[in-house]
C-alpha cells in the first residue's frame, strides 16, 4: 500500500522512519519528484530500480544536506566548490571520484569509481535529508521510459503501489532535471543539460562546458528514448498536419492550428524558464487525451533551451523498447 500525504512535520517524520527502515519515498525537489531510498542501504536502493522497472543498474544521484556532507562522498576539486558555492542548495549535480569512506553504497554509483551529488534546494526535500541524517539516492520519480514527474499525482499515476509513501508537496518549480557536470575527466564536462543553463555554469568556471565523450558510459540513464511518452512527436513543426495536436512556444502554431485542433503552449511569451516548467506536465497531457501525433514547435537553443531541446530530442526518439 501507498500512503500518499501532504508533507507537513509529522509526515516528514514518518517518510524518514520508513527509509531508515529500507523503504521508498517518494518527495518533491525543485525540479521533479524522485523516488528516494536510504543510499547507504544496497537492499533499499535495489528497491528503486524494481520500483521503475528500470532495465540496468543506472546510476543514481545522492541527495545531500550541503557541501560539507557532499565533501564526505565525493572528491571536489577546486572548480566543483566554485560552482557547489554558486548553484548549492539547488538543482547542480556533480560527479565527482568518491572519496574514501564515503557511506552512499555500490550500488548508487552502479559499481562506478564516481559519485554524483546534490543539495537540493526544496524544504521538503532539505527536511527529509536532515530528518534521515544520510544521503538520500532518488532517481525521478517516474517508470523508466516515462516522463518525470512534477506533480505527486504523476508519481502516483505511475508508482502507486510501489512505494511506501508518496510526500505530496504541490508542484515543482522547475521542472527540468538538475545540470549535471562531471568532474572525472580533466576539465569540466556537462553530462546532462538541465535546470540551470550552461551558460551560467560557464560564468562560474570562467571555461567552457566540454561534451562528453562518449555519452552511453558516463550516462547510462540517458538512453535516446529515454524521456518517451506515448504520442509521437514531431519537431522543428512549422505547421499543423491533419489529425495532429500542437505543443507551442511562443503562439507560434496556434496562429496555424485548424480551430479544435488541441494546443498546448509551453510559454504563451516565449519565456524558456516557463517552458521549462511546464514540458513534462504538458507531455503527460498528451497522453493522458490518448494523442497520437504531436507538432512540436521550434524552441530556441538558447538558456534552458538547451536542456528541453535534449528531452524533446529524446522524447522523438524511436522506441527502444
Ligand atoms: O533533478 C534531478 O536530478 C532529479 C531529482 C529527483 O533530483 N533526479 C534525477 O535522477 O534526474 P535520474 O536518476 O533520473 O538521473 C540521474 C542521472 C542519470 O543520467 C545517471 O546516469 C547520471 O545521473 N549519473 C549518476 N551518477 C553518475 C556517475 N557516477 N557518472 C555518470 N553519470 C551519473
Ligand atoms: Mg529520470
Amino acid at each position: 500500500m501507498t500512503i500518499v500525504a501532504p508533507a507537513d512535520a509529522a509526515a516528514i517524520a514518518r517518510a524518514a522512519t520508513i527509509l531508515r527502515e529500507g523503504g521508498l519515498v517518494a518527495f518533491p525537489t525543485e525540479t521533479v519528484y524522485g523516488l528516494g531510498a536510504d543510499a547507504t542501504q544496497a537492499w533499499a536502493v535495489a528497491r528503486i530500480y524494481d520500483a521503475k522497472d528500470r532495465p540496468s543498474f543506472n546510476p543514481l544521484i545522492a541527495h545531500v544536506a550541503d557541501l560539507e556532507a557532499a565533501r564526505r562522498e565525493a572528491i571536489l576539486p577546486e572548480l566543483a566548490l566554485r560552482l557547489a558555492a554558486a548553484f548549492w542548495p539547488g538543482p547542480l549535480t556533480i560527479v565527482a571520484p568518491v572519496a574514501p569512506g564515503g557511506a552512499v553504497c555500490d550500488l548508487v554509483r552502479a559499481g562506478l569509481p564516481s559519485v554524483a551529488v546534490r543539495a537540493p534546494a526544496h524544504p521538503i526535500a532539505q527536511a527529509l535529508i536532515a530528518a534521515l541524517g544520510r544521503p538520500i539516492a532518488a532517481p525521478s520519480a517516474n517508470r523508466s521510459g516515462h516522463v518525470s514527474p512534477v506533480t505527486a499525482a504523476h508519481v502516483a499515476e505511475d508508482l502507486s503501489g510501489r512505494v511506501d509513501m508518496i510526500l505530496d508537496g504541490g508542484r515543482t518549480a522547475a521542472g527540468l532535471e538538475s545540470t549535471i557536470v562531471s568532474f572525472c575527466e580533466g576539465s569540466p564536462i556537462l553530462l546532462r543539460p538541465g535546470a540551470i543553463a550552461r551558460e551560467a555554469i560557464e560564468k562560474i568556471l570562467g571555461e567552457k562546458l566540454a561534451a562528453p565523450a562518449h555519452t552511453e558510459i558516463l550516462a547510462p540513464g540517458m538512453t535516446p528514448s529515454h524521456y518517451a511518452p506515448a504520442a509521437r512527436l514531431r519537431l522543428e513543426a512549422l505547421d499543423l498536419n491533419e489529425g495532429e495536436a500542437a505543443l507551442d512556444f511562443g503562439a507560434r502554431l496556434a496562429a496555424r492550428a485548424k480551430p479544435g485542433a488541441f494546443v498546448l503552449d509551453l510559454s504563451p511569451s516565449g519565456d524558456l524558464v516557463e517552458a521549462a516548467a511546464n514540458l513534462f506536465a504538458h507531455l503527460r497531457e498528451f497522453d493522458a487525451r490518448q494523442i497520437a501525433n504531436v507538432a512540436v514547435a521550434h524552441i530556441p537553443e538558447r538558456g534552458l533551451g538547451e536542456a528541453i531541446n535534449d528531452r524533446l530530442r529524446r522524447a522523438s526518439a524511436p522506441k527502444l523498447n
